[in-house]
């Protein structure tokens, strides 16, 4: 027997409704702040990921998959959205357009890490980028946004982790003073951490180890050694903040899986906090457009996984809507009445009217069994005698009254319920 891959699951019917849920909410946020739908191919030039992600990085080093197609190209399944949505910017020319352009996606993802709960192989993304300006208050916006995402979600007691790691101007500095920091304790280091040290010496800040964390806590912060236009900036996107309302806690830590960030880092924490609880991040990338051959292009955005979201959504027992439901399913006994029965169907679906024809030739309790389990308002109940007068049983599945009506009518009288 086939099973999906290992980190990868399916989506049954009963689960449909939170990701309907998630996906309306995010629908309908995106047009709240001026965001355009994007769609993304889910393959894309391996380079696109390891250039920007980053080769330090545990999504291009352990994560991606990566595949030649039979020309020889070599493709990697999308590792995240950012970096195909700066593809298309530049493939399509949207640096032409009225700038910020603001553009979200929702899709899968895939990285080949090692599943448990909140962590998949294949996992789905809500991202929304503005790209195309540096001022502080798109920053705070896009974090006010994430924050109205997660409310409209019903998810409470979400909180904002905040930091700056400055630009390529004031970073090498702090990476100097951050790198001494942890050679001083070298011998302390866990082994992934040893590497870090000369590789990617802010991912040090990140580190679960316990004797990493230590260091981590008495570590430089990145916020003491920006550059004043990174300091104003900082300053900038605190106030924007705080004149919406929107708290958040500073983070001296916070420095991001993906090597694209300057400036602004953030992260969503949900309210029940573990492992793999992290409910979304972004930040800034002002260099990432240039990396791939564009013009200098500040840009912002976040990402949420949906997977986290709709776990913590039962965690906290949120109500979800129901999806739409059948009207009507069409019973009947005997072939004269399966015929009329297949009829009925046709014309109600063709008045928008959902219906489900019943079928195998089941007894009428069968056929009512089923009626029940598809979750349908009403039951029509065909049988030779209704078909003879031209009429049918309409049975309310709720209170089970039930009275019979032309046949003429039943359409009309659908609509109406
Ligand atoms: P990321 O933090 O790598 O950022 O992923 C965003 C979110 O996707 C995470 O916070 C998490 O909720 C979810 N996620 C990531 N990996 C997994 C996984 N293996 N299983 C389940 N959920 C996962 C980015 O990808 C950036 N592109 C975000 C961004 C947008 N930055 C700027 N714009």
């Amino acid at each position: 027997m086939f099973k999906a891959p290992r980190g990868t699951f399916d989506i049954l019917p009963q689960e449909q409704p939170y990701w309907k849920h998630v996906e309306e909410k995010a629908a309908s946020l995106c047009r709240l702040y001026g965001y355009q739908p994007l769609s993304m191919p889910i393959f894309e030039d391996a380079q696109l990921f390891t250039r920007t992600v980053g080769r330090g990085t545990d999504i291009v080093e352990k994560e991606m998959y990566i595949f030649q197609d039979k020309s020889g190209h070599e493709l990697a399944l999308r590792a995240e959205g950012t970096a195909p949505v700066c593809r298309a910017y530049l493939e399509h020319g949207l640096f032409n357009l009225t700038q910020p352009v603001k553009l979200y996606y929702i899709g899968p993802a895939f990285r080949y890490e090692r599943p448990q709960a909140g962590r998949y192989r294949q996992h789905h993304q809500f991202g929304f980028e503005a790209l195309g300006e540096a001022d502080p208050v798109l920053d705070a916006e896009v974090i006010e946004m994430a924050c109205r995402f997660f409310l409209s979600l019903g998810l409470s007691g979400v909180s904002i982790q905040l930091n700056s790691i400055g630009c390529k101007l004031c970073r090498p500095g702090y990476l100097e003073v951050l790198a001494r920091h942890y050679a001083e304790r070298a011998d302390s280091l866990c082994p992934d951490c040893k590497a870090r040290l000369t590789r990617n010496p802010l991912r040090l800040l990140d580190c679960k180890n316990a004797s990493c964390r230590k260091m981590a806590a008495t570590a430089p912060k990145s916020s003491d050694y920006l550059c004043p236009d990174c300091q104003l900036h900082f300053q900038g996107v605190q106030g924007f903040l705080e004149a919406v309302g929107i708290s958040f806690q500073l983070n001296h830590r916070l420095v991001r899986g993906l090597d694209y960030y300057t400036r602004t880092v953030f992260e969503v924490e949900p309210q029940e906090r573990g492992g793999q609880s992290t409910l979304g991040g972004g930040g800034r990338y002002d260099d990432l457009i240039e990396t791939l051959g564009g013009s200098p292009t500040p840009a912002v955005g976040f990402a949420a996984g949906l997977e986290r979201i709709i776990l913590n959504l039962k965690r906290q027992n949120s109500d979800i809507p129901e999806l739409p439901r059948p009207v009507a399913f069409v019973a009947y006994l005997g072939p004269e009445a399966k015929v009329e029965a297949m009829k009925i169907a046709s014309q109600l679906r063709k008045a928008e009217i959902a219906a489900i024809m019943a079928s195998g030739d089941k007894s009428l309790k069968g056929q009512m069994r089923q009626a029940d389990a598809s979750g349908s308002a009403y039951a029509l109940i065909l049988g030779q005698q209704e078909v003879r007068t031209r009429n049918v049983v309409l049975r309310d599945l709720r209170s089970r009254e039930q009275e019979t009506v032309p046949l003429a009518d039943v359409a009309t009288m659908l609509k109406s319920c």
